[in-house]
């Protein structure tokens, strides 16, 4: 490989139920990325089965990268770095994804580079836009993490302020279970709220006000909770309308707050929940109002995917000169700071 455009990187994530590979030439130029959601496998259960989650990356992994590459129209030879998520995530899906990654590197004789997820959420920014670069105030908000990161340049975080209980996604699933709803939630609840009125029903807004960037959001679970319980007959599209109202005023207020309190003129918003729609049009609404340019990646970057993995990968390679020895260990509760 000679030139830094023709790098070739495999992106491989398994860090919860979505099992996903991705071929990226250079630092932006994505080639393929294809997830495969197992979802369905874990709806019965409410929620992600970690033993089920690994068995199936298990089964899963080997045919998608035959697929990616035989997309990509490239063969094993071609590759010259893998790059695969080895936490924050679930310790057994971690170990089947960085397992193949080393397995991988190895035969090919190749360099591997283990991803922090989070650090590959904002990297789902990075590949989607050209002219965005750091310094700017991050708000990875998913289904494990509602997390504030001021990145001044890549590679180097400060986080400013996390969930204290469920993440924002988590809550949403919670809640979503509650209302009959299958897993995952969001999408769905985000389509019932168009249809709904957001001010049917109170909800409280835990920490919206409080000092500092840290956010909690199991408190209005457990407020729908009762009111369910209170009023079965409430209408579904304004328990979701009124609940997303909730969240989505908490994530503006603090989201906001920070990037004016860390002097940022842009707050990129990635993760699962950044797809939803009332975030995004707030979340646009209240940029303009304060003078803060807002972006979201593309709906496609913002749940799990690969292709992030492959970007934080491929430019931490590129540029900060990063591979990791064979014996780097997944690290369930990997932190980005
Ligand atoms: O980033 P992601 O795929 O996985 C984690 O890293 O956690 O995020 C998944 C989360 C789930 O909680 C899902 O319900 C939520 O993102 N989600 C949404 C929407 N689409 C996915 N939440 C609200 N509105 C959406 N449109
Ligand atoms: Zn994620």
């Amino acid at each position: 490989m000679s030139r830094r455009e023709d790098l070739l990187t495999l992106g491989i994530e398994t860090s919860c139920d979505e099992t996903s590979v991705a071929v990226l030439r250079g630092e932006r130029d994505l080639v393929v990325n294809l997830v495969y959601s197992q979802a369905d496998l874990h709806a019965r259960y409410g929620g992600v089965v970690p033993e089920i989650a690994s068995r199936n990356h298990v089964k899963k992994l080997p045919f998608l990268i035959k697929d990616a590459l035989q997309a990509a129209r490239i063969e094993f030879p071609d590759l010259s770095l893998i790059a695969a998520t080895y936490g924050p995530g679930l310790i057994g899906p971690l170990l089947v994804g960085l397992c193949h990654a080393k397995g991988l590197a190895y035969g090919l004789g190749i360099p591997l580079i283990g991803v922090n997820h989070l650090e590959g959420h904002i990297f789902a920014h990075h590949l989607s836009t050209v002219d965005q670069e750091p310094p700017f105030m991050a708000l990875i908000v998913s289904g494990g993490h509602t997390t504030l990161v001021e990145v001044n340049e890549y590679g180097t975080y400060h986080v400013v302020g996390a969930t204290v209980d469920d993440a924002a996604g988590e809550a949403i699933d919670k809640i979503g279970k509650m209302m009959g709803i299958g897993y995952p939630a969001g999408a769905e609840i985000d389509r019932l709220a168009t249809e709904g009125n957001p001010k049917a029903i109170r909800f409280p807004r835990p920490m919206a006000t409080s000092a500092g960037f840290d956010f909690s959001f199991s408190g209005l679970k457990t407020s729908v909770l009762y009111h369910l319980k209170k009023n079965p007959r409430e209408r579904i599209q304004d328990v979701a309308a009124s609940v997303l109202a909730s969240v989505v005023e908490i994530l503006t207020k603090k989201s906001i707050e920070a990037t004016r309190r860390f002097h940022k003129k842009r707050l990129i918003v990635v993760g699962g929940v950044a797809a939803n729609s009332h975030l995004r049009q707030a979340l646009h609404a209240a940029g303009e109002e304060k003078g803060i340019a807002i972006s979201f990646p593309p709906m496609s970057l913002c749940t799990d995917n690969a292709a992030m993995i492959a970007g934080a990968g491929a430019y931490r390679h590129l540029n900060l000169g990063e591979s990791h020895d064979f014996d780097l260990k997944p690290n369930a509760g990997l932190s980005i700071d």
